[in-house]
């Protein structure tokens, strides 16, 4: 079986990050979310996977390379513009040939991988078009929501409906078999202009094809959005292997499931976990914590952060406290004694900022 991995797509609801970079590689626990959706592909035992790139194609190739360093071999379907997740399946139409194949959006973090759920739809033979992946959430006006018989069995899929049919929300995880094909080139786009996964598949299932599902026991995150980026961050590092491979000093305290990546500089600082700081970056008479990762060649210096994602080669200093935030690279944020008391700020395009 092959996989073909979503990775293009315009990211609006995360600028401005995205401006800059693809969201697929924003850092979670110190490791780009694509990484976790690569293995859990080697894990599954796939080895072939197609990644569909678009405007940030350079850096997803960049840290990706041929796949080799997860035990795969990467082939990139670059996609002109982000026309929908149908759309994605309709140009790896060669790539994929007659195969079954899992499709997985490369900004979902899943707990439990897909290995189980490969598994099964290849031991199913052909009986079911297409398996999907649900998940119970309080919101479901907010994604692709399906409706089930006694079964289980799909009769029904929605994409953000204002009157929920249930609070079953599609999971960025989906098995089809070759009958997918003749789905997304039959459908129209939607209105608001993509080709819709939804549609292909409620397509199979109009003409008579059975779409099997399956709920999903362990958490799940579609990271596009800051507040399940961060929360996405809080569940893995809740699980992270401690461990301390860079400096603390004796004047340091560290509390709990912490990591201290190689080179890292603790310096008379509290790093409170679940935590991570990465390679060369310092903290300097600071406090890291709960929930935190600070990626690598950061300083933190005076200052403060809770639940909150640091991007590589930013500068903190003097800032009591950032909380629930996402800080970009490269970044400088610091206080000053002199000057009025007034925020002073240069912000890209579509920043975000909270005072209180
Ligand atoms: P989404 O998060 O649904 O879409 P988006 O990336 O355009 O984000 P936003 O809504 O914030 O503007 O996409 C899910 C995944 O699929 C994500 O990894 C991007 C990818 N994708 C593509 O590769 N091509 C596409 O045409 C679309 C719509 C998404």
């Amino acid at each position: 079986m092959k996989a073909l991995i979503l990775a293009g797509g315009a990211g609006t609801r995360l600028r401005p990050i995205t401006h800059t970079g693809a969201k697929q590689l924003v850092p979670v626990a110190n490791k780009p979310i694509l990484f976790y959706g690569l293995e859990a592909m080697a894990e599954a035992g796939i080895v072939e996977v197609g990644i569909i790139v678009g405007d940030t194609a350079g850096e997803v190739r960049a840290a990706v390379g041929d796949g080799s360093r997860f035990g795969l071999t990467v082939t990139y379907i670059p996609q002109e513009a982000p026309l929908g997740l149908a759309h994605c399946v309709l140009i790896a139409r060669d790539y994929l040939g007659d195969e079954s194949f899992v499709m997985y959006l490369g900004d979902n973090l899943l707990r439990e991988g897909v290995a189980e759920l490969v598994a099964s739809f290849e031991k199913q033979q052909g009986e079911a078009a297409a398996q999907i992946l649900l998940a119970r959430v309080p919101d479901p006006q907010r994604f692709g929501v399906a409706e089930l018989d006694g079964s289980g069995e799909v009769v029904r899929l929605v994409e953000k409906p204002a009157q929920p049919p249930s609070d079953l929300a599609l999971v960025g995880v989906y098995l089809f078999d070759a009958r997918i094909h003749d789905a997304v080139r039959a459908i129209r786009p939607s209105n608001r202009g993509e080709l819709e996964i939804t549609d292909a598949i409620q397509w199979l299932i109009d003409g008579g094809h059975r779409v099997r599902s399956q709920i999903l026991d362990g958490w799940w995150k579609d990271t596009g959005n800051l507040d399940a980026l961060l929360e996405g961050n809080r569940l893995i590092l809740e699980a992270i292997e401690p461990g301390v491979e860079g400096l603390v000093d004796g004047e340091s305290r560290i509390e709990g499931r912490v990591v201290i990546q190689p080179g890292a500089e603790i310096v008379r600082s509290i790093v409170r976990g679940p935590s991570i700081v990465g390679e060369r970056t310092r903290i300097v008479d600071s406090y890291i914590g709960p929930f935190t990762s600070v990626y690598y060649g950061c300083e933190v210096v005076r200052s403060e952060i809770e639940y909150s994602i640091v991007l590589e080669e930013s500068h903190i200093s003097d800032v009591r406290r950032i909380a629930d935030s996402l800080i970009g690279k490269q970044v400088e944020v610091s206080r000053t004694e002199r000057g009025p008391r007034a925020v002073r700020l240069m912000l890209g395009d579509h920043s975000r900022v909270d005072l209180f």
